[in-house]
């Protein structure tokens, strides 16, 4: 919130055809030493997580059918990546296990009934409604 105040003031000015200094702060276009440490950072988390992820639902010997009221799992059926779900009523819930964003495999976050992508933070409901982005668009059913 305090970002959106600060950056709002120069915008202000902006709108009003001056140029005052703090805009540059604000540049989408800026590029520095300490933001490409952090996009390395990113991208080390999706080089991680991604091949692993799928190495692990590829090998995966868990079964949905298997899953007890509570429990889930990412697993492979045929030729895709499902996150599946069972609720405490018994009701199964089967998404696609690739996050919208960009592709890397949810994992279950059993503290808060959420599927989580690791890679850059997106967060889906058991029911595939997106809870937090970057992801935009739900998990498709499976
Ligand atoms: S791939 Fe980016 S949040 Fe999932």
């Amino acid at each position: 919130m305090t970002g959106g105040t600060a950056a709002g003031l120069p915008l202000d000015e902006l709108i009003r055809g001056r140029n005052p200094w703090e805009a540059a702060l604000f540049d989408p276009n800026r590029f520095d030493l300490r933001s490409s440490v952090t996009l390395a950072k990113d991208d080390g988390t999706v080089a991680k997580h991604l091949p692993t992820d799928y190495a692990r639902a590829l090998t995966s010997a868990s079964t949905v059918d298997a899953l007890g009221p509570g429990a889930a799992t990412v697993t492979r059926r045929g030729s895709r990546f499902v996150a599946a779900y069972r609720a405490e009523t018994g009701e199964l819930r089967t998404l696609s296990a690739c996050c919208t964003h960009l592709g890397c495999l949810v994992a279950f976050n059993n503290a808060e009934k959420t599927w989580d992508c690791p890679c850059h933070g997106s967060r889906f409901g058991t029911d595939g409604s997106v809870i937090q982005g970057p992801a935009t668009n739900p998990l498709p059913p499976a």
